[in-house]
């Protein structure tokens, strides 16, 4: 039976020019090289320059998506920016790069759900496309981390940085099997209880700033594994595809310990996971699409190639996303 599915035509990246390495942060905080490394895998991070805001960012890499997908942004009709670092309260900074983009057709809205907001993203979108409610979709995943960093915390400030991907989506007819192009699953979950464990001292309601990040980093740690083995179980389920027939796993690069622990828990091979929070750290919802785009230039994903995503973050909030490419 004929369907609706949304495909991947193009996807693109931004990282601002200025690297702050581990070495720079030591010089900052009381902290190694070697204890980052070991911790996490974290390399270096990406920061913004004064006046670079979340949706130039955003900007940048959904330019780069367009002309890769070969698509005018007029023919675009929906824009989603997932982002926990949008330029202003409101309006969203979505609809700032709706208009940068010279996108006039449909509707651009902001989805929070923090490091998880690029599934968030990708599973909406999907949903718009297959209702027939929009054609073309960008779903951008843009974050200036660095501007609500607490840059006298190391046990978080070293985790972070800012940058942003992007993915254009187009619904296109398929046949209705788990061979078919485009998002075949995806699973998004969230759990209130835990609130407290990953979130932001302020806010416009509660202190009428924007605060800083906290974290109990051994906490989140301990949780993620267990979710997001249990979030890409179900979604493998929903489409009878095992661990072992997964391409590529593109999971959200928050730190490698949890994502060998993952793929050590699901039997995915190390050859089959892409790893770049080396190069940025953590950039929240931007990693997921930072990474396809790596793995892209390194030539590591072809067309017919079963790809899972999965992240995690403040909530919390947590998915998969299942997709032939
Ligand atoms: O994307 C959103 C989701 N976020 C995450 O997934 C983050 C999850 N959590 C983590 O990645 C890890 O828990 C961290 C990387 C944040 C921390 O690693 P850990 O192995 O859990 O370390 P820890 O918090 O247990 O701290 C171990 C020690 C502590 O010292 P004591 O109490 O043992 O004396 C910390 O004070 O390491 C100390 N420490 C540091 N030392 C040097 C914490 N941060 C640093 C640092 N440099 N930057």
């Amino acid at each position: 039976m004929a369907i609706i599915r949304s495909v991947i035509r193009g996807v693109g990246a931004y990282l601002p020019k200025r690297v702050m390495t581990n070495e720079d942060m030591s010089k900052i905080v009381d902290t190694t090289d070697d204890w980052i490394i070991e911790r996490t895998g974290i390399k270096a991070r990406h920061i913004a320059a004064d006046g670079e805001l979340t949706s130039d960012l955003g900007i940048a890499a959904a330019k780069q998506a367009l002309v890769r997908a070969g698509i005018d942004p007029i023919d675009i009709d929906l824009v989603i920016c997932a982002t926990a670092t949008p330029d202003r309260t409101f309006p969203s900074t979505a609809v700032r790069i709706q208009h940068e983009l010279g996108v006039t057709k449909g509707a651009a809205f902001d989805i929070q759900a923090v490091c998880s907001g690029f599934v968030y993203g990708l599973a909406t979108a999907d949903n718009f496309l297959k209702a027939g409610q929009s054609r073309r979709a960008l779903v951008i995943g843009a974050e200036t981390f660095s501007r609500i960093l607490d840059w006298e915390d190391r046990t978080t400030c070293v985790l972070f940085g800012d940058g942003a991907g992007a993915v254009v989506l187009e619904a296109q007819t398929q046949f209705g099997s788990r061979e078919d192009r485009g998002i075949l699953a995806s699973q998004l979950r969230s759990d209130g209880r835990f609130e407290d464990m990953l979130y932001v001292d302020g806010g416009p309601s509660s202190t009428m700033t924007t605060g800083h990040l906290r974290m109990n980093g051994r906490e989140v740690f301990r949780h993620a594994v267990q979710k997001i083995s249990g979030v890409i179980e179900e979604t493998l389920v929903m489409t009878g595809y095992a661990a072992s027939e997964i391409d590529l796993f593109v999971p959200h690069q928050a730190n490698a310990r949890i994502l060998d622990g993952i793929a050590k828990k699901l039997s995915i091979s190390p050859e089959r996971v892409i790893k770049t929070l080396e190069n940025h750290g953590n950039t929240s919802a931007a990693s997921i699409p930072l990474a396809l785009n790596q793995a892209l230039a390194e030539q590591k994903i072809s067309e017919g190639d079963l790809v899972l995503m999965e992240a995690m973050g403040g909530g919390f909030t947590w998915g998969a996303a299942l997709v032939r490419w």
